[in-house]
This record gives C-alpha cells, sequence and structure tokens, in this order.
C-alpha cells in the first residue's frame, strides 16, 4: 500500500475554481506583470528561461513532426500557439471554459479541437504521438501521479512521447503576496488580484526524482533544469 496520503477531493475542486476566475488575469503570471513583476534582474533571468524552454520545444517538434498531439490542461494557450503549428491535429483539453475561450481567440487554428475535461476523470480513448503538458505537471497530487502517467501511457502511440514543461523550486517564480508552499504536503496559497484565498496542489518535480520514478513506470524521461525557474523536456516510453 502506498505510505502518500489522498489529497482531500475538495483541493482538486478549488484548483478548478481557482484557474477559472484566474483566466482573464493568468497571462501576468507568464509576462511578469502586476504581482509577478520582480524588478528587472528576475524578470531578465525568468525571459531568458522563457526563451529557452520555447526555443526547446519549437525544436523537438519540428525534428519530431508529430501528427496527432493532445494538450492536457491547455489554458489560455502560451504553449498551444507554438504546438498547434507543427502538429497535425491537436485536442486542447481543460477543466475552465474560462481559459479555453482565451486560448481559441489566441491560437484561432482550424486543427485545434477543444474539449472541456476534469483530467483526473480523463479516459483517454485514442492514441496519439504526443502528449503535451505545461504546468499541469504540478498539479497532479503525489498519490495520484502513478494512475496519472498509466493514463499517459495508455494515450500515446508505439513510440509516441509525452512533453513535460513545469516549473522549479524558486519562490520568485509566483506573486510577490504568495506565501512560501510548504513543498512537503505539495498544496500551495493562491491569491487573485481581488485579495480571495485558494488553496491548490503543486508539486516541485526536479528532473532527477522524476526519471527515477517515471523509469518505474516504463519511462524514460530527458527532462532537465533550464539555469533558474523550468523544468522541460520530452518523456518517452522505454524501450522494452
Ligand atoms: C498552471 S495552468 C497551465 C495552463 C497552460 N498549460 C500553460 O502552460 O499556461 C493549469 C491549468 O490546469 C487547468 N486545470 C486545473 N484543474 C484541472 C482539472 N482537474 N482538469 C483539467 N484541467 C484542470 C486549469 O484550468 C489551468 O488552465
Amino acid at each position: 500500500m502506498s505510505d502518500i496520503a489522498a489529497t482531500d477531493p475538495a483541493i482538486l475542486a478549488e484548483q478548478v475554481a481557482y484557474y477559472r476566475k484566474r483566466a482573464g488575469e493568468y497571462d501576468e503570471w507568464w509576462l511578469r506583470t502586476g504581482r509577478y513583476d520582480h524588478g528587472a534582474e528576475l524578470n531578465a533571468a525568468w525571459n531568458a528561461d522563457v526563451n529557452e524552454v520555447e526555443s526547446a520545444l519549437r525544436a523537438w517538434l519540428d525534428v519530431r513532426k508529430p501528427r496527432d498531439a493532445v494538450e492536457l490542461a491547455c489554458g489560455t494557450g502560451l504553449f498551444t500557439r507554438w504546438v498547434a503549428p507543427r502538429v497535425g491535429h491537436l485536442l486542447a483539453l481543460d477543466a475552465s471554459p474560462e481559459v479555453q475561450a482565451i486560448n481559441r481567440a489566441r491560437v484561432d487554428s482550424a486543427n485545434v479541437e477543444y474539449a472541456l475535461v476534469d483530467l483526473f476523470d480523463w479516459q483517454p480513448q485514442v492514441r496519439y504521438d504526443l502528449v503535451f503538458m505545461s504546468f499541469w505537471l504540478s498539479h497532479v497530487p503525489d498519490d495520484r501521479f502513478d494512475e496519472f502517467w498509466r493514463r499517459v501511457r495508455a494515450a500515446l502511440k508505439h513510440g509516441g512521447a509525452a512533453y513535460v514543461i513545469d516549473s522549479g523550486w524558486d519562490m520568485t517564480s509566483t506573486a510577490k503576496n504568495h506565501a512560501r508552499p510548504d513543498r512537503a504536503a505539495g498544496v500551495a496559497e493562491r491569491k487573485l488580484n481581488d485579495g480571495s484565498e485558494y488553496r491548490i496542489v503543486k508539486v516541485f518535480h526536479e528532473p532527477g526524482g522524476l526519471a527515477r520514478r517515471l523509469r518505474a513506470l516504463g519511462f524514460a524521461s530527458r527532462v532537465v533544469h533550464t539555469p533558474r525557474y523550468f523544468i522541460h523536456g520530452a518523456v518517452e516510453l522505454a524501450a522494452c
């Protein structure tokens, strides 16, 4: 039996509510504006890491050329805009109609299909060349990690790959008025611009530990850390 405590389902519901309400202010985090503006030096470090992550993804997609892709937790489209032009068809999943509306307007591409899905209930019906997820894995509680990756495995065609982008452990990544998360608990408190407060799941993965956990589930991880803020890279089915 696992010694990892089961996450309170109320936190998973709060996580959905938080992102639905945050939709219109979500991009402030990526663009380092408002409460996410940490000053010129840290913003420059952030933007350098953004550039590394986006360039690596585009280069990987250009070599790999996936035909059928699914994006888990597509959000406002910060990455959908890079994936969509480089795949044949993209199914973009999220639990929030508010973020999907922003995504649709931003990406505006006929090869992207959107569906509202609670990813904790997601049962892939078809297989893909690519399962893409940016800033989603950290919202999967530890006690659901193995089950989540079994679903990713079930969603991949032979020779297919997942691609993961997510947060490294750095307090200057988030808003200046967010409390330091309890890293061991895997839960963080978040605020919106109106001061309302939410609890979300936030599990910070390191490339080494992630690779070990994924190896046990039959994956080979090529995930690396940028100098400061992100982890990113492909996760492939390990050769039998
Ligand atoms: C940190 S955002 C990442 C968005 C986007 N991938 C990006 O890179 O900006 C997390 C996303 O997960 C979505 N989400 C949260 N809980 C979910 C759930 N149970 N099922 C599906 N999507 C969920 C939110 O609506 C939000 O768009």
